[in-house]
């Protein structure tokens, strides 16, 4: 063994992707009562978000992330029941980290078969049990029901950490979070600053751009145009019933193309997905769509993914300006701090806390 291999860096690479959130920090009024409210709801739509409470969350992310040594403790004594029944990587251990970082205690469970779910017990019954073991529940299920089966007999608040094709509502508030971080401006409509998103993706199937596209248009002001490139497979089951016609009514102008080429060089965010999580299996789609370095972005184009990434993101970008998918994922455990405090009533533990 050569040891001369075998030293790190600990410091992160040249920050691509990775705008000061103090920039974001300075343009938001705090308004600690939009956060108070978070205490009596499960978190489960990005539809529930509002515009207040949304900026109020990055906020109160970008106030953590600017330090986050003065957020030590607000969760002592609070414990979390981490319950992932689908793989993850980011989202189980953003929130295990955030946990952690704002003090609190985890119960983790990876398997429902290890509960008495492989016996036959209803979800109710391990959700009354829930209530009586920890504080906070945050769940990740391929059967999209079993959120809500959960939910009508728990007395502590749960969070969709992804339930099927259906919605991933954390990880929108992350990009947007990543979006308002990049240009604070795009925040407040009297800037009259807007950006042309392109969203390689199905709406329909993938539960990270659904939830995306719910969250991104309660900032209308803000989007100049919405282009959904995807390939002719999928130009038949592109949106649900309703979906497209409800982001419309919000006021997004949307477009659709099978060209990405054509049209890369006129959007300023890219969002690129390529997976869904569908019944026991992940179904890839677009296939014939990658990003790379050679690719004709604008210069100042940014690209988020919610990741896992496969062959539709290369790797000679992520030493590139446009890699912000670094960031949102990085940016995803402060905004996830934020919302977990506010969700066990300890808003006021860091509300004015400069
Ligand atoms: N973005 C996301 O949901 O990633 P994981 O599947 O790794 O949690």
């Amino acid at each position: 063994m050569n040891v001369n291999d075998v030293s790190f860096e600990r410091e992160r690479p040249d920050v691509y992707g990775d705008a000061h959130p103090k920039a974001l920090l300075r343009v938001i009024q705090e308004d600690g009562d939009f956060l108070v409210k978070l205490a009596n709801q499960h978190i489960v739509s990005g539809d529930q978000f509002d515009q207040d409470t949304m900026k109020q969350l990055f906020r109160l992310a970008a106030k953590i992330e600017s330090n986050p040594k003065r957020f030590s403790s607000p969760l002592q004594n609070k414990i979390l029941i981490s319950a992932f029944y689908e793989p993850s990587t980011r989202t189980r251990l953003s929130f295990e980290s955030a946990w952690h970082r704002l003090g609190g205690d985890i119960m983790s469970i990876t398997d429902r078969s290890t509960t008495g779910i492989a016996k036959g017990e209803c979800l109710a019954d391990v959700a009354e049990m829930f209530n009586n073991y920890g504080d906070c529940v945050v769940l990740r299920d391929n059967n999209e029901s079993s959120l809500y089966e959960m939910m009508d007999a728990l007395r502590i608040p749960i969070i969709n950490a992804g339930n099927g094709v259906d919605e991933h509502p954390t990880q929108a508030l992350s990009d947007m979070y990543a979006i308002f971080k990049w240009r604070p401006e795009l925040i407040d409509p009297v800037n009259n600053s807007k950006i042309r998103i392109g969203v390689i993706g199905v709406p329909n199937k993938m539960r990270t751009v659904r939830s995306f596209l719910k969250c991104l248009s309660v900032f209308p002001h803000a989007v100049e145009e919405l282009v959904i490139i995807h390939d002719e497979a999928s130009a038949n089951d592109l949106f649900g019933a309703g979906q497209r016609e409800e982001l419309e009514a919000r006021g997004i102008n949307i477009s659709t193309s099978t060209e990405l080429d054509d049209v890369l060089p006129q959007l300023d965010v890219v969002y690129i997905n390529a997976i869904s999580w569908e019944g026991d299996t992940f179904n890839t789609y677009g296939s014939a769509f990658h990003l790379t370095a050679n690719s004709p972005l604008k210069d100042d184009a940014i690209i988020l993914h919610p990741l896992a990434r496969g062959e539709e993101l290369s790797t000679d970008l992520d030493h590139t300006a446009h890699n912000w998918y670094f960031s949102q994922a990085r940016g995803a455990v402060f905004l996830r701090m934020a919302l977990l405090t506010c969700m066990v009533e300890r808003a006021e533990r860091v509300i004015d806390v400069v």
